[in-house]
């Protein structure tokens, strides 16, 4: 391997010692290279490091990116509020007037939107919404869906299902061992009784489940285009019978659009698939690259932090510089949306139609997943089923050859395309087709690279 980050391997050394968890953490492999990168800049798709290497970035900062680094109209915006604005000043006790401004911009693009309650990240948001389904129905019981991702907090964060459950106790998920990635140690047993977790698109099961146990629901919290499952995509038909049971029972259904608000269009899968929920949370792309997250959904629902005893707290919910980012990200959306989500759509399409080409020509088993229009999608070697433009059922994508893609993702650093772990790339209004050519010569070189590193560990 290349020897190009030596200022990087400092850092990573003395980082290590303060930071022995990093700022994020799960069990999987965070970085490429033994040495972390370290920016130095970073300008639309494009990211500096401390050693001088450029790269075109598909991290994306896990998708708040959609305007790219520091679109320059978002920066002006936000210059333009410390010129004369501070940042914070006590939530709950002194607005500004683009609160409002900000507010009225959500209840026109998002579908179920009446009213909203901001905060700074979508488990936040998760979490208020939960308390609001809980104070409106009267019920505790969250029912999810198998690996789906909705935050880091105990109540949502375990998210597997359990294949033994009894009919006494519901399908809720397996106590997995303690040596699981999946169970980590300092969650709350008790958490397990919170969630029925059910497989996604298993029109029986959601059927059975609520039917049995609708008088302890009170949520359904599902990702309506699972951008985090593999852009697993609903069965025509799911989403709306969800909707139907939910309305029947008394059971708030919640569309996490974390991750899909404003990447696939300005009313997000809700508007695209046109299945309403009552309420959504938001966050991710709703600062445009800071902390800004929001439940928004039917006044009915949302009136209930006046008509109840219901608490959400935070003191920066609805910091003033957040409040600047987020109306001069929505309002750059509005205005480029004509070229933004086609330049998305065309730019994702280029690439993942050329990384199969270059597959098809070294003969590797290939494979993508996306979600329509948003620029997600996932890329994984060893699986042979083609691109699935819309993947209904995980097991389309299992036996994925990861220890490729580790080998694949060093390489792909080395010549400068900054990737992230798990096979998934986010594309940005930063990337050009420019960047798809570049990205899909470094994609050829590096899967070269990685077959001959394979032939010659055989030999
Ligand atoms: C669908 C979904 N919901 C909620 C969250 C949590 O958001 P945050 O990381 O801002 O807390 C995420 C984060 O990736 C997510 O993908």
């Amino acid at each position: 391997m290349k020897d190009y980050l030596p200022k990087c391997g400092e850092l990573t050394k003395k980082f290590g010692e303060v930071y022995p968890a990093g700022h994020t953490n799960a069990r999987v492999k965070f970085n490429a290279t033994e040495a972390s990168i370290f920016a130095e800049r970073a300008e639309g798709s494009h990211v500096w490091d401390m050693d001088g290497n450029e790269y075109i970035e598909y991290v994306n900062a896990y998708g708040p990116l959609l305007l790219g680094h520091r679109h320059p109209r978002w920066i002006d915006a936000l210059k333009d509020h410390l010129d004369h604005n501070t940042t914070v000043y006590g939530s709950g006790i002194i607005y500004g007037e683009n609160d409002i401004h900000l507010g009225q911009k959500l209840v026109k693009h998002i579908p179920c939107a009446e009213a909203v309650k901001l905060c700074t990240t979508g488990t936040e948001a998760v979490q208020t919404a939960i308390r609001i389904a809980r104070a409106y129905s009267g019920k505790d019981k969250i029912l999810r869906f198998g690996s789906f991702y909705h935050g880091w907090v105990d109540n949502i964060y375990i998210n597997k299902i359990d294949d033994e459950y009894n009919e006494e106790d519901g399908p809720l998920y397996k106590v997995l061992p303690k040596d699981n990635p999946y169970y980590p140690d300092g969650v709350s047993p008790w958490v397990r009784n919170e969630s029925f977790v059910i497989p996604y698109n298993n029109f029986e099961m959601l059927e059975k489940t609520i039917e049995k146990y609708n008088d302890k629901i009170g949520m359904c919290l599902v990702e309506p285009m699972a951008s985090d499952v593999f852009c697993m995509h609903p069965l025509p038909g799911y989403l709306e019978r969800m909707r139907e049971l939910c309305t029947k029972y008394n059971i708030v259904l919640c569309f996490d659009e974390v991750i899909t608000g404003f990447r696939l269009g300005l009313g997000g899968v809700q508007e695209y698939l046109g299945v309403i929920p009552d309420i959504c949370t938001l966050g991710k792309s709703l600062g445009g690259g800071l902390p800004v997250a929001a439940v928004v959904g039917k006044k009915e629902f949302m009136n209930i932090f006046q008509e109840k005893n219901v608490v959400s707290g935070g003191t920066f919910n609805g910091f003033s510089l957040g409040i600047t980012a987020s109306l001069a990200a929505i309002s750059l959306y509005e205005e480029l949306a004509d070229t933004l989500y086609s330049t998305l759509e065309a730019v994702t399409d280029r690439l993942i139609g050329g990384m199969h080409e270059i597959c098809k020509k070294y003969n590797v088993a290939f494979t993508t997943t996306e979600c329509t229009k948003g620029g997600i999608f996932y890329a994984f070697f060893g699986i042979d089923n083609g691109r699935i433009k819309r993947l209904t059922d995980v097991s389309m994508v299992s036996g994925a050859d990861y220890e490729f893609y580790d080998r694949f993702w060093q390489f792909m650093q080395e010549e400068g395309i900054l990737i992230m772990f798990g096979a998934r790339w986010f594309i940005g209004g930063g990337h050009t087709m420019e960047d798809i050519e570049k990205t899909l010569t470094v994609f050829e070189m590096s899967l070269q690279k990685t077959l001959e590193y394979y032939e010659e560990k055989k030999k």
